[in-house]
């Protein structure tokens, strides 16, 4: 029997192929056998995490639309075909993280539009050409904080918060991918997300731990977990899946 989980064959574009969480999805994707489009705005870290992984740099801004557009042209004539599209990419100006009060109109509008519009750009225009395909997988990165408020106690004694922009783009994002799935389920094409938990960087101590206290499985997330659920997301073992939200969480969202 064929392993329904294997993605050799899959030509999978990684938006924000070189962050975080990019990376070793990048990694991972390959080691299961895709072949990986680093699609990203940094050309070193995108150029070296290509190298790494076997795969193709495009340098995209995921925000402009001549780029994207640029950017799937070069799958399909490279590659043949687009079989998975995750949207991962964080863009964001250089106001966003700060806290509620001094969150200016200007900022709100400008990162709500980089981050939940690209998202819209990059899945709808590569749903287009996977429908003609007939078949294709897009997988968008949400978060907790899309599916519930923030529990602003994990950030006490720091100077850390949660954007409130980031409740209206992952809130967005979710239901776009379950209009997009309803909408394009019957062309072949399918549309999920994942809802990361946050993900261990060197953050405060305190919070670190008060997250983990918070957190069922105890920890915060590895970049690394996010690859079997995405990986199962793009292949043929998730056939039947679509307009899904998959919690990579730990737990936090059971609380
Ligand atoms: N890190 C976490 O704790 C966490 C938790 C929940 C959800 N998420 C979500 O996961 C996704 C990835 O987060 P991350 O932590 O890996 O972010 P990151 O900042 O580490 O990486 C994001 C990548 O996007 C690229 N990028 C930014 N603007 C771009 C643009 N205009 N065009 C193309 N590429 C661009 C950056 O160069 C970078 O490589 C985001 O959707 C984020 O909201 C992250």
């Amino acid at each position: 029997m064929t392993d329904p989980f294997d993605l050799h064959g899959h030509t999978v574009v990684v938006a924000g192929g070189a962050g975080l969480i990019g990376t070793a999805l990048s990694r991972g994707l390959a080691d299961q056998g895709a072949t990986v489009v680093v699609a990203d705005a940094a050309p070193d870290r995108g150029e070296a995490v290509a190298a790494d992984v076997d795969g193709r740099f495009v340098e995209t801004d995921v925000t402009d639309e001549s780029s994207v557009e640029a950017l799937l042209a070069t799958v399909v004539e490279e590659f043949g075909s687009l079989d998975g599209v995750v949207n991962c990419s964080y863009p964001r100006n250089e106001s966003y993280g700060a806290r509620y009060e001094d969150v200016t109109y200007a900022d709100w509008r400008e990162n709500v539009d980089l981050h939940l519009n690209s998202y819209f750009l990059l899945a709808h225009r590569a749903s287009l050409l996977m429908r003609e395909q007939g078949h294709g997988s897009i997988v968008s990165f949400g978060s907790t904080y899309g599916v519930q408020a923030p529990d602003f106690s994990v950030y006490e004694g720091t100077e850390m918060t949660s954007p409130v922009e980031y409740a209206a783009i992952k809130g967005g994002v979710l239901n776009l991918t379950r209009y997009m799935a309803s909408y394009l389920g019957r062309d072949g094409v399918r549309v999920n997300a994942i809802s990361p938990g946050g993900v261990f960087d060197e953050q405060h101590p305190t919070f670190v731990a008060e997250y983990e206290r918070r957190t069922p499985l105890d920890r915060m997330a590895d970049p690394e977990d996010f690859v079997g659920p995405v990986a199962f997301l793009l292949s043929d073992g998730a056939g039947y899946v679509t307009g899904h939200n998959l919690r990579v969480d730990g737990g936090w969202t059971i609380c």
